[in-house]
């Protein structure tokens, strides 16, 4: 089984979007057996909340569901995980704090396994769900590629 969790600082816009874009290319692939995801934000602010509205929203044009789905914080139990994803440099930051060198999984930017050293903008500032939805998608694309070459 290969482990994946998407962090972000509240886990309420770009990680439950990242997890549930993430979840259905799995579904689609037929590859929901061999490959776990979960999200988790670096904060404590939204912890127990629901998806925001401007993810559910978006991610509902695409008949994805985030129901069910609430902010939780990072937290041990997420160290035997193959691949923590994060978001942003900040995300990187504070997840590097929390590992605190406990980690042997890979820890990178969503963006990076689309070969760009950029980050996934913060829809909880910019407004923009449609930006933030196109390079989660672009990201995903290129982590579930990198996972497929892992298992074969
Ligand atoms: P996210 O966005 O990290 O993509 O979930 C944010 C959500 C909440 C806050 C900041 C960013 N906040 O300040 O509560």
């Amino acid at each position: 089984m290969v482990k994946v969790l998407f962090v972000c600082l509240g886990n309420i816009c770009r990680s439950p979007m990242a997890e549930a874009i993430f979840r259905k290319m799995v579904l689609d692939e037929r590859l929901e057996d061999k490959i776990q995801i979960d999200s988790a934000a670096t904060s404590t602010w939204e912890q127990g909340n629901p998806v925001h509205k401007g993810t559910r929203q978006r991610l509902a044009k695409e008949n994805i569901s985030v129901d069910g789905m609430y902010s939780r914080t990072l937290e041990d139990k997420d160290l035997d995980n193959d691949y923590i994803v994060a978001m942003d440099e900040s995300n990187i930051i504070n997840i590097k704090k929390f590992l605190n060198g406990r980690y042997n999984g890979e820890l990178k930017m969503l963006l990076e396994y689309a070969g760009e050293q950029r980050e996934i903008a913060d829809p909880w500032y910019t407004g923009d769900f449609d930006i933030t939805y196109e390079d989660v998608v672009k990201g995903c694309t290129g982590l579930l590629n990198k996972i497929k070459e892992d298992l074969k």
